[in-house]
């Protein structure tokens, strides 16, 4: 089965995890860069702003997710909710996604990220899942393990 695993990360976590995915399950890996500046007081101020209004933004990224049989897709959460980077690539990949697994990173409080995800996409994922900081090491082994069975 031919994996990609796309996210998107402010701080490294979501990264982390999806760099972790990527080695063991040997799937691809691309990462949606957001155009606008995320960095600083401010940055964070605005993130938890749009994704509290369910902002869209510029995004890149690399990989076609129709040439992927499943595509794992991660985002921090922001105020409970999606980035608007991650909400961006689903609303623009919503017909190439054969079949998804989706994956959050957040403090604690996951709030609807992953049903707003689900939303966005239109589709069931195969799995939805959501990885607190403090117990990182903990959700990726759960991840990975989980990904391994259903592929
Ligand atoms: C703007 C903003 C809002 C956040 N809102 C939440 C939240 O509602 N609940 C939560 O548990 N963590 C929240 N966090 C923490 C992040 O979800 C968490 O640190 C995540 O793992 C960061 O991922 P990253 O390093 O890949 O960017 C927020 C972080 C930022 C920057």
């Amino acid at each position: 089965m031919k994996m990609l695993v796309a996210f998107y990360s402010r701080s490294g976590t979501t990264k982390r995890v999806a760099q972790e995915i990527v080695k063991a399950l040997n799937a691809d890996i691309d990462e949606v860069i957001d155009k606008k500046s995320r960095r600083g007081i401010l940055g964070f101020l605005i993130a938890g702003y749009d994704a509290t209004r369910g902002k869209t933004t510029e995004i890149e990224f690399e990989k076609d997710p129709s040439d992927y049989d499943l595509v794992i897709i991660g985002t921090p959460v922001w105020n409970g909710r999606v980035t608007p980077a991650i909400r961006t690539y689903l609303l623009q990949n919503r017909e190439k996604i054969k079949s998804a697994v989706f994956f959050s990173t957040c403090a604690g409080r996951f709030g609807k990220c992953l049903e707003q995800m689900e939303e966005l996409w239109g589709k069931k994922p195969l799995l939805k899942k959501v990885l607190v900081r403090k117990r990182l090491d903990k959700g990726i082994k759960d991840i990975v393990e989980e990904l391994k069975a259903l592929c």
